[in-house]
């Protein structure tokens, strides 16, 4: 080895290990550690404890758009090219019922390969609107080769019927050209109210009302209601409007250039456009700044998806809405997730307007008197044109919509969310967000009563990261359909028989999951529940809800394991007893009965305990894990030595016990165990890596006479060192006493020992 000729002794190279150890262990961690609350359990794609089924169809691709028919049985696919009605009533992989497919013309096609754009990617109908119509059908309109078209599809018994070429329409404004271009569509009263991009150049937004009896109403571009680059997101509607939400470059902050916000608007239900003014367009447009952010920091000003919780019966029903940041730190950017009231919309919007004065090209508050009705209101009855004619300029209102940041988080990109509330056991409702990633993962939140919100779970979906399309939730079905490039994916809400412990299940803080102390099963929540069923959303404490019959009352309710697996070993041997970190949000030790488990002997590699077994060093051995205050063994080991028995601890009487196989390496084959450690040649070669960067850093050191008065400077506060060949490695010897060396050498050979303390 070319060690030695580094002049590196044993123990400095000890050092080197240890400092690049540690090296090692604060760049990972810092790496891990984001702002934000962290997932409690993570899924990697195909975990079998979070078994999901997963539809697709050869051929098909870009499963876009999802609906869900109105008896929550049926989900409709909108795919290239292709629309799909899917049962979904069993709880395995969703049923194709029937297919039609939609493809945009030869004509439209060659057309849009002409226009330079992709025959391979962008040129097909990638469906965007599908809105259920009345009773007997659909409305869907796709990009269609960058020519945008509309029909109307039959259903029978929830299969759809084929769409017959002469009823495609013309779908301008209601679905984008580009099917990289953001939309949405809503469906009120029998009219498609749409926000989308009304050209090819993808340079004209619009937001329009199409169908049904009242006039088709858009917005004026002249007079440059939207930037045009707008780009809508979600359409709610409400009693009397309905609300667009959507992100674009805005220009009443001068002072920044191209600075993105983020957008509320709101057109009435019963505008029906101006008679000699504003003819066809919108005489209720308005808009509103909407603010995400944490106070002190730059807000996250760019909306990517907003929803409104679906039967909310409180009086003060609330938007919620997923944003990013135009601004990046480091590799990804940060998201949050903020509640908006719609009292305080409303209240914006019956606000002060801003309006643009020509001569600064500033956008000021608007402070000339007020006329009655209020211009932009949804009073009834034609607006005067002086009414009208204040529209045209005033659309922008001075204060904003403010909301409250329910969880941010950094290091994702959230792009879709789904919410629903679920009951706990104590009655009480829990909002549960599902949010959907840029890298294919499912994020699981519940927001506690203190309007912060907890990551029960991550589920990654894909192998490989791609962005989740669409989220719809089935409610009746228990499930969270997803939407992909690929395919569909069914998550139930949860699987609450990961959680194999009542501590676990509690700890979760899951409102959809319950302990039930009879069958010791963690359940799914669902009527009628029983009393006996144990759940703590508010506190998550196992302490009490874990605690009952005569465990309750034992001296250590806490730490009593469930069961003891028993090891028997030989003295010298190495043990390696794992424990599973089943939550990210606890932290976890060791215990050697009830002292902390000595150093010199162990240590912890990826949670495992690694143990030497000396004379006298058998007994109990528990992974402790500390969350939530409270602290619970993981995994408890019994190590028996072979050749004496231990007499058995009386507290551990009376705990089942199973006899375990644990990896088990003889102690004087020291090579062997270097060998089965998949990170010791990693970790070799790094020592060696880093110490022939030393040497360089100390040639250069040598070679200028400054530095070598440093160096010597630093041997001294060393103490014993002559300054020479090893002088700045001498640094790490101090740092790591040669004592550990001293010590081991003495028992067996110095080599084989002091390998077996850099394992140990
Ligand atoms: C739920 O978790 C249990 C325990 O890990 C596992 O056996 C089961 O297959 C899971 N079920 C689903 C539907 O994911
Ligand atoms: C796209 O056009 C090229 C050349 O015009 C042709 O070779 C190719 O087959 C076309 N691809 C498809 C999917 O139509
Ligand atoms: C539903 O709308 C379609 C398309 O306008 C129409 O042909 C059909 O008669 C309507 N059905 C009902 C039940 O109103
Ligand atoms: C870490 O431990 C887990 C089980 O506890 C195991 O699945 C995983 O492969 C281990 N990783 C390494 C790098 O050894």
């Amino acid at each position: 080895m070319a060690l030695p000729a580094l002049g590196l002794d044993l123990c400095s190279l000890l050092g080197l290990f240890f400092f690049q150890l540690l090296l090692l262990l604060t760049t990972t961690t810092a790496g891990a550690v984001g702002q934000g609350p962290m997932p409690r359990v993570k899924y990697y794609a195909g975990d079998e404890r979070r078994a999901l089924s997963f539809f697709h169809h050869k051929g098909l691709q870009d499963f876009d758009t999802l609906l869900l028919s109105d008896d929550g049985n049926t989900l409709y696919v909108g795919a290239r090219e292709a629309i799909l009605a899917l049962d979904i009533q069993d709880p395995g992989v969703p049923r194709l019922k029937n297919m039609i497919s939609w493809p945009a013309s030869d004509t439209k096609k060659s057309e849009c390969a002409f226009k330079k754009k992709s025959n391979e990617t962008q040129c097909f109908n990638f469906i965007r609107v599908l809105v259920p119509f009345n009773t007997t059908h659909l409305y869907a309109c796709g990009t269609f080769a960058f020519s945008p078209a509309c029909t109307f599809i039959g259903l029978q018994d929830s299969h759809l019927l084929p769409i017959s070429e002469d009823k495609v329409m013309e779908g301008k404004g209601q679905s984008p050209f580009d099917p990289a271009h953001k939309h949405t569509a809503v469906l009120v009263d029998g009219m498609l109210y749409s926000g989308t991009m009304n050209n090819f150049l993808g340079s004209e937004p619009i937001l329009m009302r199409t169908l049904g009896s009242q006039p088709v109403l858009k917005t004026d571009t002249f007079l440059r209601w939207l930037h045009p680059d707008a780009s809508f997101v979600a359409a709610i509607p409400s009693t009397q409007v309905v609300y667009f939400f959507f992100e674009e470059t805005a220009s009443e902050f001068d002072f920044f250039e191209k600075l993105h916000t983020s957008r509320v608007a709101q057109v009435c239900k019963n505008d029906v456009g101006g008679e000699k003014l504003l003819q066809k367009k919108w005489t209720t447009f308005l808009k509103a700044q909407l603010l995400c952010a944490q106070p002190g920091q730059l807000p996250f000003n760019v909306i990517r998806h907003a929803v409104l919780l679906p039967d909310d019966i409180s009086t003060a029903p609330r938007i919620y809405a997923v944003f990013t940041s135009q601004w990046q730190v480091g590799e990804t950017r940060s998201s949050a997730v903020c509640a908006f009231s719609l009292t305080d919309i409303e209240h914006v919007f019956m606000g002060k307007y801003k309006e643009l004065n020509k001569e600064t090209s500033r956008w000021t508050t608007y402070r000339g008197h007020e006329t009655y009705p209020r211009p932009g209101s949804c009073s009834v009855g034609p607006s005067s044109d002086k009414a009208l004619t204040f529209m045209k300029n005033h659309f922008l209102m001075d204060e904003q919509v403010v909301g409250t940041p329910l969880l941010v988080k950094s290091g994702v990109e959230y792009t879709q969310l789904a919410v629903e509330t679920a009951q706990g056991l104590d009655g009480h409702r829990h909002l549960v967000m599902y949010l959907g990633t840029t890298t294919g993962s499912l994020h699981k939140a519940v927001v506690n009563e203190h309007s912060s919100a907890y990551l029960v779970e991550e589920i990654q979906l894909f192998p490989d990261p791609e962005p989740v399309r669409n989220l719809q939730l089935a409610p009746t079905q228990g499930a969270l359909f997803v939407g992909f490039s690929g395919g569909v994916w069914r998550v139930p809400r949860a699987n609450c028989s990961v959680y194999e412990s009542c501590v676990d299940c509690i700890l979760a803080r899951d409102p959809h999951c319950a302990w039930d102390p009879e069958s010791r099963i963690c359940r799914l929540l669902s009527t009628p529940n029983m009393n006996s069923w144990k759940q703590d959303m508010e506190q998550g404490n196992p302490e009490w809800a874990c605690a009952n019959g005569p465990m309750g009352r034992s001296p250590w309710p806490r730490s009593r394991p469930q069961i003891i697996k028993e090891v028997l070993a030989v003295p010298n041997s190495i043990l390696e007893l794992p424990c599973p970190h089943l939550s990210a949000l606890a932290s976890y030790r060791w215990t050697h009965g009830t002292a902390a488990v000595p150093d010199a002997s162990s240590t912890v590699y990826n949670g495992s305990l690694l143990l030497i077994l000396r004379d006298g060093g058998g007994g109990l051995y528990q992974c402790m894990a500390t969350e939530n205050g409270f602290s619970y063994p993981v995994v408890s080991y019994w190590v028996d030595s072979r050749e004496q028995s231990l007499a058995l601890n009386p507290e551990l009487a009376g705990i089942p016990r199973e006899r375990v196989e644990v990896l088990l390496t003889r102690g004087n084959d020291g090579a062997a165990l270097a060998a089965q450690r998949s990170y010791w040649p990693h970790f070799l070669t790094v020592t060696v890596l880093l110490a022939l960067v030393l040497s360089g850093a100390l040639i250069i050191l040598l070679v200028s006479p400054l530095g070598a008065l440093r160096a010597r400077g630093k041997v001294q506060g060393c103490g014993t060192l002559p300054p020479g060949e090893k002088a700045p490695l001498s640094r790490e010897q101090c740092l790591q006493p040669s004592k550990e060396c001293r010590t081991s050498a003495s028992d067996v050979d110095a080599d084989n020992n002091c390998l077996g303390t850099e394992v140990a």
